[in-house]
């Protein structure tokens, strides 16, 4: 899909930037021809040379070279490619996109380009999380322009959480998806990601410590496999990814009524970590701590939303579950496969030891009515890639 594209690649400076020249090389290696563009701050990290050497075209690199000029000015070089692709996007360069800004050859190009854009943000975890990069992020989004990543894990600076430039694989995924319809294109899915905070009180709830990384994953690489996302999300630590349809719930009610208006939809992946139950008695004022006296609660059982979504009569045709588990992982899963009445199950050692819960890894088992299958540790977003592929392989037979 990407074999004869022209991609134009805008290289920031960060210290992603020498994965950039890996990119290169991976984005050829797919057929495409890519021309780099430097940023002057991209210098101080990869040389105009090996950019060069790697894309075996010219690097260009500042935007008052006069016989780039003569040759093939800024705005034709914006326009010749099939994709934009801006990896490392620092914190610098996006606020530029957002605010129009044209102070060298690569924010000229981002500004007169009328090709799609695809970023990929890398920066430190601060700046990741500063409003004012959020305020730019939302604008580029609302400008259409793509986003892959960032990954959270440990930073070059030392730090740890959202920053790092997406994976390689990760961004030519998106490079395929962004020149491609994807093999999803037209079909629904439904996801729903996050826990479900069960009210006490008006000020308190009963909750799980589960992030909603992998279900915000899953939506995110459905999404760039080109399927129409509903994204049916309790209150996530993580934010939802673009592009998708975000519907926001609290309770396990509400997600699943959310959910079922969702429906019909050619698949639906359950990865909410559902409260099992709500409090019955719920207080509709603040209940007041009283001396020695222990508030009573009771409590009433939670719909099961894959047992009702796996029994509707617009059931997907692919329901995907997923079994979070701390013992006897397998048993439970096949066990769960059975009684919920979906087509897979997707299951996790969710115990202390592994570091799943709130982790940026995962390590699963999928179960379907074929048997078994165990995959080996990986990213949170390579378990997404692979699950959306296979959802993707499903609904095309
Ligand atoms: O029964 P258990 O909670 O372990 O099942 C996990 C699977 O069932 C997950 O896919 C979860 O999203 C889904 N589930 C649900 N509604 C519930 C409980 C679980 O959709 N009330």
């Amino acid at each position: 899909m990407i074999d004869g594209k022209h991609i134009l690649l805008v290289i920031g400076g960060g210290i992603a930037a020498f994965k950039s020249l890996d990119l290169i090389r991976e984005l050829r290696r797919g057929g495409a021809e890519v021309t780099p563009v430097l940023t002057r701050a991209a210098e101080e990290f990869v040389t105009p040379l090996s950019a060069a050497a790697l894309s075996a075209r010219k690097v260009h690199r500042d935007l008052f070279n006069l016989t780039d000029e003569a040759e093939m000015g800024h705005i034709e070089l914006s326009r010749s490619a099939d994709l934009v692709v801006v990896a490392p996007a620092t914190a610098d360069l996006m606020a530029k996109m957002a605010h129009g800004l044209a102070d060298d050859l690569a924010s000229t190009i981002l500004l007169a380009t009328d090709t799609r854009v695809l970023i990929a943000p890398a920066m430190n975890v601060r700046m990741w999380l500063h409003p004012a990069t959020r305020r730019n992020l939302a604008t580029l989004e609302a400008d259409g322009v793509l986003t892959v990543g960032p990954d959270e894990g440990e930073m070059a600076c030392g730090e740890f959480g959202p920053g790092r430039m997406a994976e390689l694989p990760a961004i030519v995924d998106a490079v395929r998806a962004a020149l491609s319809d994807g093999p999803l294109k037209g079909r629904r899915v439904l996801v729903t990601s996050g826990p479900t905070h069960e009210p006490i009180d008006p000020v308190r709830y009963i909750a799980n410590r589960s992030s909603g990384a992998q279900g915000a994953a899953i939506a995110a690489s459905l999404a760039a496999l080109g399927a129409d996302v509903r994204f049916v999300t309790g209150p996530a630590e993580v934010p939802p990814p673009r592009g998708v349809a975000v519907v926001p719930v609290r309770t396990a009610r509400q997600m699943r009524d959310a959910a079922i208006a969702e429906l019909p939809a050619d698949a639906a992946v359950m990865a909410a970590a559902v409260a099992d139950w709500s409090v019955s008695n719920a207080s509709g004022s603040k209940l007041k701590k009283r001396d020695g006296e222990m508030p009573a609660l009771e409590f009433r059982e939670n719909p099961d939303i894959l047992v009702e979504v796996s029994r509707h009569p617009d059931r997907p045709r692919l329901v995907v579950g997923f079994a979070a588990e701390t013992d006897d992982v397998a048993a439970n899963a096949a066990a769960k496969l059975e009684r919920k009445g979906c087509d897979w199950i997707i299951a996790n050692d969710v115990s202390e030891a592994s570091g799943v819960m709130g982790g940026a890894d995962n390590a699963v088992t999928v179960m379907t009515a074929g048997g078994s299958e165990t995959w080996p540790r990986m990213s949170k977003s390579e378990v997404a890639r692979r699950l959306a592929d296979r959802i993707a392989a499903a609904l095309a037979t």
